[in-house]
């Protein structure tokens, strides 16, 4: 499945989508790798695997939804058939979602709906919760409220501080969004409404 990859940062779940990708436990072919950023570790990530990279600064066009544009532009030539964000810092509009004819798929370092949004590790120390984790969602036109298709607890431990547990979390997200993805490509996701049902797991590690 022709897949673009959209990454804000430092592009470690970029990697470990590549690395699942190359070992052959992930059955989609990585096209292309867009970024709002110039010169990040996600773009020199898909570098040095040799997946073509673009970047979309939103101070080069007159406003964010001319930038939404050229990415569905960008997409289409691509022949994009999955966008997976990792680590894309930005809320793609709704009107992007709506003319999206291919699944978005996005992963949040919190057990969604708990803490959407920015900084949702800093959010889980902050409110004290003893469970944090991550969720692989899809993309629909609302924050990070897309229907769910894996999620993983992680613990918050007494003296975390924001980046110990984004550093714990990240450990998980590494290992399900890979796999997330490879049920949603081998058409294990049957989603009714908001509620997503996975059909079998027999062959995961
Ligand atoms: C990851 O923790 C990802 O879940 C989070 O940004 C980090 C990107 O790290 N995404 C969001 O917060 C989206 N709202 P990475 O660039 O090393 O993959």
């Amino acid at each position: 499945m022709r897949t673009a990859i959209l990454a804000s940062g430092r592009g470690s779940n970029l990697q470990a989508l590549i690395e699942a990708c190359q070992n052959g436990s992930l059955p989609i072919e990585i096209v292309a790798v867009g970024s709002d950023q110039l010169e990040t570790g996600a773009l020199k990530r898909a570098e040095a695997a040799g997946i073509p990279t673009r970047v979309f600064l939103v101070r080069d066009y007159p406003h964010r939804q001319a930038q939404e544009e050229d990415l569905l532009i960008w997409m289409r030539e691509n022949r994009v058939e999955l966008l997976l964000l990792a680590g894309y810092m930005r809320v793609l509009g709704s009107e992007f979602i709506r003319q999206a004819n291919f699944p978005v798929v996005n992963i949040h370092p919190s057990l969604l709906p708990a803490f959407p949004g920015l900084h949702a590790q800093r959010q889980a120390v902050e409110y004290g919760v003893k469970v944090s984790g991550c969720t692989v969602h899809l993309v629909d036109e609302g924050l990070d409220s897309g229907p769910i298709i894996l999620q993983e607890a992680v613990p918050v431990l007494p003296g975390d501080t924001e980046e110990s547990l984004a550093q714990r979390i990240l450990v998980v997200e590494h290992r399900i969004y890979p796999e997330a993805v490879r049920l949603l490509v081998l058409g294990k996701v049957e989603r009714t409404g908001r509620r997503v049902q996975i059909l079998q797991k027999e062959g995961l590690a």
